[in-house]
């Protein structure tokens, strides 16, 4: 079965760093950003050179710090944004201005003071500036999925015209649902069909939680670029999870029959890493990545897992970095106890594993954490 392969576009540096408190230094998101190689995404997005200075030497860092990963810096339609990101991704394998522009009715009027026709304008003169200094450049329609179609589709022309190579139409404030998400991409590319020509990218917010699902469902009609970040931090309620994305692709190849080229196995790595740089503190949750994510906890659970894992777990923890044990709680098992118990050199049979299984359950009731080795001691005394 031939698969499509789209690009990660990871943006954890730069909307994900966007989350509220978030401040990383540039030997922070250059060691970040060496994680995200190993991963293996396609592209890094690394902050918003024109920002401040310490986003630009943070895009500096990243540019410098990795070598197949193209690097990309965010900039607005403004000479001094553009001419910062080109000399910040100065020093990059592969770099991409990432430039971006909002075409919704409410954006343009209340936001921007722009009438439509200098919306387009700006576009145009952008991309084509942005192009004469880069390798690459993107073009994001702010707020794509409250625009009017007809005008997103007369910029992205516009913006392909002028040179960009990748068309992102992001749901910036999370409102789209999956199938109206879906529906905006192929309207827009059914009016601009230059868009085939182009790499089709997708930017979802987590507002309504449904960031993924939009994200599948862009992928699902056609795009080959998908935005993320690692743990899905972003503005507000965040961004598409990378983790959940990739993920989501994997476990379900049978139905999106698509490949990426990410290492599943540097995932728990790299929300590690974040995690810890951020310090945004991962939900125990957290599908993929949260500490339960392969936590089993109910005994009957416990029991089909020993006898087979496939019975309550659809993806192996070792395929995303994670080496597994069964947690030990009030709901455990016998068996996953007696398991628990020969993990620490202890083999228990018979009535002494009645007795230990009962202390243990006692114990559990209790609340807490319980540690086994007490259990052991107190059976034994
Ligand atoms: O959410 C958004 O619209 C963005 C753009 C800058 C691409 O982050
Ligand atoms: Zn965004």
């Amino acid at each position: 079965m031939s698969r499509r392969r789209i690009q990660i576009f990871d943006t954890t540096l730069r909307d994900g760093e966007q989350s509220p408190g978030i401040a990383l230094q540039p030997h922070e998101k250059a060691e970040i950003a060496e994680q995200l190689e190993r991963l293996g995404v396609d592209v890094i997005e690394a902050g918003f050179a024109g920002a401040s200075p310490g986003d630009f030497e943070g895009v500096r860092a990243v540019a410098r710090a990795v070598g197949r990963p193209t690097v990309a810096s965010l900039a607005r339609t403004v000479l001094a944004d553009l001419d910062a990101a080109a000399e910040a991704l100065a020093g990059a394998g592969r770099s991409r201005i990432h430039v971006f522009l909002a075409t919704s009715a409410l954006h343009m009027e209340k936001k921007l003071g722009l009438e439509p026709q200098e919306v387009v304008e700006h576009a145009r003169w952008s991309v084509e500036y942005a192009a004469s200094l880069v390798d690459e450049v993107e073009f994001s329609c702010e707020d794509a999925t409250r625009s009017d179609p007809a005008f997103a589709a007369r910029v992205c022309r516009v913006a392909i015209e002028a040179g960009a190579t990748i068309i992102n139409l992001p749901d910036t404030v999370g409102y789209a649902l999956p199938a109206e998400y879906a529906g905006f991409l192929a309207d827009v590319r059914r009016r601009c069909p230059e868009i085939r020509g182009v790499t089709l990218s997708v930017h979802c917010h987590n507002d309504l939680g449904l960031a993924v699902a939009n994200s599948l469902a862009g992928i699902q009609v056609g795009a080959t670029q998908v935005e993320c970040t690692v743990n899905g931090i972003g503005e507000r309620a965040g961004n598409a999870s990378l983790e959940e994305i990739v993920m989501a692709l994997n476990v379900r190849g049978d139905h999106f029959e698509i490949e990426t080229g990410i290492n599943t196995a540097e995932i728990t790595a790299a929300s590690k890493l974040v995690s810890e740089r951020t310090g945004y503190v991962v939900q125990p949750n957290k599908a993929v990545v949260g500490a339960n994510a392969f936590a089993h906890e109910a005994g009957i659970h416990q029991d089909g897992m020993l006898k087979d894992e496939r019975t309550y777990q659809i993806m192996d923890p070792v395929d995303v970095g994670v080496r597994m044990t069964l947690p030990l709680g009030k709901h455990s098992g016998r068996h996953a106890f007696a398991r628990a118990c020969a993990e620490r050199g202890v083999e228990l049979e018979g009535e002494e594993l009645n007795a230990a299984f009962r202390r243990f359950k006692e114990r559990a009731d209790a609340g807490g954490a319980v540690a086994l080795e007490d259990v052991f001691e107190e059976v034994r005394a």
